[in-house]
């Protein structure tokens, strides 16, 4: 398949969590938004610093904003034959302006309870060396390597009502809009992340 695939949801959906298998499967490289956002935050860039405010309070970065970083990453050789995006695109402006640069053959929609979803992202942690996600309760991280996992800053309880707030008035209705193009895929996400990663595999063996 040489078109790109899109992993849709929620925040806190598993979208990252369950990236690898599709990466591994048609060997497209990852692109999220959310971690070149951050990159650009740690790194101080006149762009991070223009993100992290939205960021830091759950909201949608500026479309323009994202749209410019994603013509200079698919401008790169690894994206040819097409990239996985996860997070992004996040609203319809934003799904327009891809289908002028690229072709997005799937989209994959993890499909998660509003209930699930806080306990989930409050209870996140990540290991900055490798950039695997765990979780204190559904994915505890080998005691070796608890005392370096760190907590992202936005998954606050209070932000994840914000995220989500984002998610329902921007981000739920591009679903919509790539349902009625046929491309729509959804995924039951409230199963364990095991039951979830084996949905995603069957969607992405379908295509
Ligand atoms: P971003 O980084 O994209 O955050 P998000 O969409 O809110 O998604 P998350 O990374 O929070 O969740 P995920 O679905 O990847 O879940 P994960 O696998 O980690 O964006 C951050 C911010 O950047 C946005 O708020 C916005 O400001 C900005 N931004 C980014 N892209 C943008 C765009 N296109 N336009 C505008 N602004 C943009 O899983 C979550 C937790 O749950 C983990 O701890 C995991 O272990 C656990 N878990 C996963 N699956 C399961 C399961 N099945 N059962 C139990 N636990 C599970």
């Amino acid at each position: 398949m040489t078109g790109s695939i899109v992993l849709f949801g929620p925040p806190g959906a598993g979208k990252g969590t369950q990236a690898s298998i599709i990466v591994d499967l048609t060997g497209k490289p990852q692109i999220s938004t959310g971690d070149m956002l951050r990159s650009s935050v740690s790194k101080g860039t006149e762009l991070g610093l223009e993100a992290k405010t939205y960021m830091e309070s759950g909201k949608l970065v500026p479309d323009q904003v994202i749209i410019g970083l994603i013509e200079q990453r698919l401008e790169q050789s690894d994206a040819s034959g097409g990239v996985l995006f996860d997070g992004f695109p996040r609203t319809i402006p934003q799904a327009e302006a891809l289908e002028k640069i690229t072709n997005v053959s799937a989209v994959i929609s993890i499909e998660v309870p509003d209930d699930d979803i806080v306990s989930r992202i409050v209870g996140r942690r990540m290991d900055p060396e490798t950039g695997e996600i765990f979780h204190v309760s559904f994915k505890p991280a080998p005691t070796e390597i608890q005392g370096r996992l760190i907590q992202r800053k936005d998954d606050t309880e209070e932000t994840v009502r914000n995220r989500l707030a984002a998610y329902h008035e921007q981000t739920k209705p591009l679903g919509d809009w790539y349902g009625e193009r046929g491309l729509l895929i959804p995924v039951d996400g409230s199963g364990t992340i095991e039951e979830v990663g084996n949905s995603v595999e069957a969607a992405v063996k379908s295509l």
